[in-house]
C-alpha cells in the first residue's frame, strides 16, 4: 500500500481506535485528522455533518495519500458512510456500536449502548440492535457529556467525577445489565474511570479490535516506516501535545472549505 493508515474522527476519541490498529500493525505508518473546530459531533444536525465530514475526510486524504481511511468515530460511521464511499476513491473502514459481540457476550440477555445522542437516535443503530441484539433488552444511553470528558482526561485534567457518575446512572437502574457498548470512540479513553465509579462488575465492550482486523485484512501489506503525521481543523495546544505524544507530531492545520454554522438542534 503506497499510503498512510488515515484515522479519522472529531475529536481525540479516534485515538482509542488507532492503539487498536497499532496493536496489530506495529509497523504501519498511521495519519490521524480530527475536526476539532466543530466537535462534538455528537448534537450536531445530520445534514450539516454528512457535508462536513465528507469535506474534511475529502481534503485529509489529498493532503495524507492515504491509502485507507478509517472513520474512528461511531457518529460519523452511523450517518456518512455511504456519502464518504461515494466521495473517496479509497477503501473506507467504518466504527459501530458493537452490538453483535455485546449480544453474544451477555449471559442476562440485558445490555446497554453508550454512545452521543446522534448515535443512540439513528435508524442504523436501530438495525444493528433489531438484526443482533433481537434477542436482548437493549437500553439506549446518550452520554454527550463524556466526550468533552475524555478530552480533558486524555489533556491530563481530571474527568469530572460528578459528570461520570450522573451520565452512567441510568445503567445501574437495569439490574439484569452486565454488558455495555462504548459505542463513542471517546468512551473506551475512560474505560478505567468508568469500572471505578460502576456499583457493580459489567463488561465494557468497544469495536476498537475488530476495526483492526479489518484494516489489517485490507492493508495486508501496510505503508512502513514513514513518519506518522496529524492534521486538525484548529490549532490547539492540549491535542498538539497528545498527539506528540502518541507519535503524530504536531498537528497541522487542515482547511475544509468553507465552513458553515451547523443550525442548533
Ligand atoms: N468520537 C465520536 C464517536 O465515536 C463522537 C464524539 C463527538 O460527539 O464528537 O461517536
Amino acid at each position: 500500500m503506497a499510503g498512510p493508515i488515515l484515522i479519522f474522527d472529531s475529536g481525540v476519541g479516534g485515538l482509542s481506535v488507532a492503539a487498536a490498529i497499532r496493536e496489530r500493525l506495529p509497523a504501519a505508518t498511521l495519519a490521524y485528522v480530527c475536526d476539532n473546530a466543530m466537535l462534538p459531533y455528537g448534537t450536531k444536525p445530520d445534514a450539516w455533518l454528512v457535508e462536513r465530514i465528507t469535506a474534511v475526510c475529502r481534503e485529509a486524504v489529498r493532503v495524507s495519500g492515504a491509502a485507507v481511511l478509517v472513520v474512528a468515530c461511531n457518529t460519523a460511521s452511523t450517518l456518512a458512510l455511504e456519502a464518504l464511499r461515494a466521495a473517496l476513491d479509497i477503501p473506507v473502514v467504518g466504527t459501530v456500536p458493537a452490538i453483535k459481540p455485546a449480544a453474544a457476550l451477555s449471559r442476562t440477555g440485558t445490555i446497554a449502548l453508550l454512545a452521543t445522542s446522534a448515535t443512540v437516535n439513528r435508524a442504523y443503530t436501530r438495525q444493528l440492535i433489531e438484526e443482533f441484539a433481537g434477542h436482548c433488552r437493549v437500553l439506549r444511553l446518550a452520554a454527550d457529556p463524556l466526550v468533552a470528558e475524555a478530552e480533558r482526561h486524555l489533556a491530563g485534567e481530571p474527568a469530572d467525577e460528578a459528570t461520570l457518575v450522573a451520565s452512567l446512572a441510568p445503567l445501574w437502574r437495569e439490574s439484569a445489565l452486565d454488558t455495555v457498548v462504548l459505542g463513542c470512540t471517546h468512551f473506551p479513553l475512560l474505560r478505567a474511570r468508568f469500572a471505578a465509579c460502576a456499583p457493580r462488575v459489567v463488561a465494557w465492550v468497544d469495536s476498537g479490535d475488530a476495526i483492526a482486523r479489518r484494516v489489517a485484512a485490507i492493508v495486508a501489506t501496510p505503508l512502513a516506516g514513514q513518519t506518522n503525521r496529524a492534521w486538525a481543523t484548529a490549532p490547539g495546544r492540549a491535542l498538539a501535545a497528545i498527539l506528540a505524544e502518541r507519535g503524530f507530531g504536531s498537528p497541522q492545520v487542515l482547511d475544509p472549505g468553507a465552513v458553515r454554522v451547523p443550525v442548533a438542534r
